[in-house]
């Protein structure tokens, strides 16, 4: 039977390796160049659900790992999402003043600055999968995270979403293009999170890694389905980035096309088809059963 606060105490515990390993990984503000590494740092270590890095911990652990060797990978995803929401924040793409409560990094800095810290965060993730004392696995386990991430990350992952979302400001997109577009610039770097935990596990049976597989894909499409409807239904404050901002930039989104009530629908169904993806999975995947409620469940 799980408790509020299990997960609670789940995800302070992943929250808290995640942000000791940022802080390893992470240029000091006092080496040069001082500003792009303030901007670095202050578009990463400013708190930030950090879902990511959980589901990395979480599926590695359902798989048998142990949270110490899953912290290289769990910070390496988080670089590259951190590096994904300065540049989603840019004028040039939503045009964001507020992340996680704060100025978007291009307030607080320049525009030129936000753009190399979000260059600088996503080789800096590589950099991590690369190194042997961040991520102890062999080479071949790292290079075949090295290719996860970066595929998730590209232009048929990540990049190429938001490129789907750019093109698609004023028009009103059918659902199966919608759902492409949500799948690639928000799934795929959920879908990677999942993945990375079991490449890590290589003796796992490969059964056990497709569910996981399926699951992240559910998830990663309901937590694009509740980022657009509490743009809709939450409140700023809570947010931390500014409400309503889908429909004044004329994006698509789930309750735009379906209404909000069938946004919530398909939340729930896709929440409900994780956890079946789960169903043979033992006791150590509670976290990711967790997860998927709280990806639902969520107001920020
Ligand atoms: C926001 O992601 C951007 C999306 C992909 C929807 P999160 O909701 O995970 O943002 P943080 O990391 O908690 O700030
Ligand atoms: C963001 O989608 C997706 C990525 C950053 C890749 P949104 O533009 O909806 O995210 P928010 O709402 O600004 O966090
Ligand atoms: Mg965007
Ligand atoms: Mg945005
Ligand atoms: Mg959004």
């Amino acid at each position: 039977m799980t408790t509020e606060t299990d997960l609670r105490q789940y995800l302070e515990k992943c929250q808290q390796r995640v942000h000791s390993a940022l802080e390893r990984h992470l240029p000091a503000e006092t080496i040069q160049p001082q500003r792009l590494h303030h901007a670095m740092r202050y578009a990463t270590l400013n708190g930030g659900k950090r879902v990511r890095p959980m589901l990395v911990y979480a599926a590695g652990e359902a798989l048998g790992m142990a949270a110490e060797q899953l912290d290289g990978a769990a910070c390496a995803v988080e670089l590259i999402h951190a590096y994904s929401l300065i540049h989603d924040d840019l004028p040039a793409m939503d045009d964001d003043d507020l992340r996680r409560g704060r100025p978007t990094c291009h307030k607080a800095f320049d525009e030129a600055t936000a753009i190399l810290a979000g260059d600088a965060l996503q080789t800096l993730a590589f950099r991590v999968l690369c190194r042997e004392d961040a991520v102890p696995f062999s080479a071949e386990v790292r290079l075949q995270m090295v290719e996860t991430l970066a595929h998730a990350s590209g232009s048929r992952g990540m990049a190429g979403g938001q490129a789907m979302d750019l093109a698609a400001v004023g028009l009103e997109l059918d659902l199966a293009r919608l759902e492409a577009m949500h799948i690639h610039k928000t799934g795929a770097l959920i879908h990677a999170s999942v993945k990375l935990g079991c490449i890590a596990a290589v003796d796992a049976d490969p059964k056990q890694s497709q569910q996981l597989e399926h699951y992240a894909n559910c998830i990663g499409l309901a937590f694009q389905v509740q980022d657009d409807i509490l743009d809709v239904e939450g409140d700023t404050e809570t947010l931390g980035k500014t409400q309503g901002k889908d429909q004044a930039n004329g994006k698509p989104t789930y309750p735009a096309l379906i209404g909000l009530r069938g946004a919530k629908e398909l939340a729930r169904s896709l929440r409900q088809d994780a956890l079946d993806s789960l169903a043979a999975l033992d006791e150590r995947a509670e976290p990711l059963r967790w997860l998927a409620d709280y990806i639902v469940n969520r107001d920020a």
